[in-house]
């Protein structure tokens, strides 16, 4: 067997700050829009590759030997990247994800940047960060994200898959995110499945779509101005326009429970009462309320006491996907 090295990488989640939602091309995982995000400190994937003399990889996800859709993904990525590397060699891949898997917290982001990184150096690809977002973005759109740290854009839109990487983006903010957790169970919808449902049936798809560049511009001239309402508020725009593509496939689906609409509620109160604070959720119940790192004890203090909530937590910008080991 022609072997490869091993290699362990680590990467954290990203979260959307102006949403990615829709699919340009489902072969090649191209997203319809532009994203704008903030990578994580805190919560990441550790992922270990090693060469197996087997016919099939074997894909093991905080301890346990995955089947089914989760290996039949990371087999599809790994086979791209031997297509690449003119390698057939098979591989063990042992992840290990600090935080909930498949409930809307990022796993995949982190998770496929951290594959991307580890298969990247293993089958000796050699990629530049531009090359490695776009391979990650195989894996899972979001994942081209979290190759780099703090914020960063994924270029999306009727492109070529050459176009569709992402990039940082350099900031003045001190930015917070407080996430809370909503639920201990995992999603029942898939983003990929609620994608592709919302741009089938949402007659607010396309608005959704038609929005996105100037909420893109938006969020881009807060940042550079260091105005973290604009921001915040854009941010609120964008997550809640996504959820009513959901709201309004047919039939309609929603990611929330009780306890992310207690969540936004008191967010909103909050800020009533003076507070800088903004929610935003993804494809899953946990609400993650963007403010900046110097009110953000004061946020976790106000919001920890809602019924319902499972865990509480602030994360500030976390750093880009790395190698911890090569061998
Ligand atoms: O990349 P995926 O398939 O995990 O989809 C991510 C979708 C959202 O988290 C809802 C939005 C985003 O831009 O991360």
């Amino acid at each position: 067997m022609k072997t490869i090295n091993s290699c362990t990488a680590y990467a954290h989640a990203n979260i959307a700050l102006i949403k990615y939602w829709g699919k340009f091309n489902l072969e090649h995982n191209i997203p319809l829009v532009s994203s704008l995000s903030l990578t994580l400190d805190g919560y990441g994937t550790k992922t270990r590759l090693s060469a197996i003399d087997e016919e099939h990889d074997r894909f093991i996800l905080n301890g346990n030997t995955e089947i089914g859709p989760p290996a039949i993904k990371v087999q599809r990525f790994l086979d791209y990247v031997r297509a690449q590397s003119g390698s057939t060699v098979r591989c063990q891949i042992e992840s290990f994800n600090n935080f909930p898997t498949k409930s809307g917290l990022a796993s995949s982001a982190s998770g496929f940047a951290a594959l991307a990184v580890a298969a990247n150096s293993a089958y000796k690809l050699q990629l530049d960060p531009q090359a490695l977002s776009r391979l990650a973005r195989r894996g899972s759109a979001s994942a081209a994200r979290s190759i780099f740290d703090g914020l960063a854009i994924l270029h999306g839109g009727p492109i070529s898959e050459q176009d569709a990487y992402a990039e940082k983006i350099k900031d003045c903010l001190d930015l917070s995110l407080v996430i809370v957790q909503c639920a201990d169970t995992e999603k029942t919808v898939s983003s990929t499945d609620g994608m592709v449902a919302s741009a089938k049936y949402s007659p607010f798809f396309p608005i959704f779509v038609d929005h996105q560049p100037h909420d893109l511009e938006a969020a881009l001239y807060a940042i550079e101005s260091g105005n973290l309402s604009l921001l915040g508020e854009t941010m609120e725009f964008s997550t809640l326009k996504m959820h009513s593509c959901c709201l309004t496939s047919r039939p309609g689906f929603w990611y929330w429970n009780p306890t992310t609409i207690r969540v936004m509620d008191a967010v909103t109160e909050l800020r009533r009462q003076g507070a800088q604070c903004y929610f935003t959720m993804d494809a899953g119940p946990h609400v993650k309320v963007l403010c900046p790192k110097s009110e953000s004890q004061h946020i976790m203090d106000s919001l920890k006491s809602i019924e319902g909530i499972k865990s509480i937590d602030v994360a500030g910008p976390g750093p880009g996907a790395y190698i911890m080991s090569e061998h």
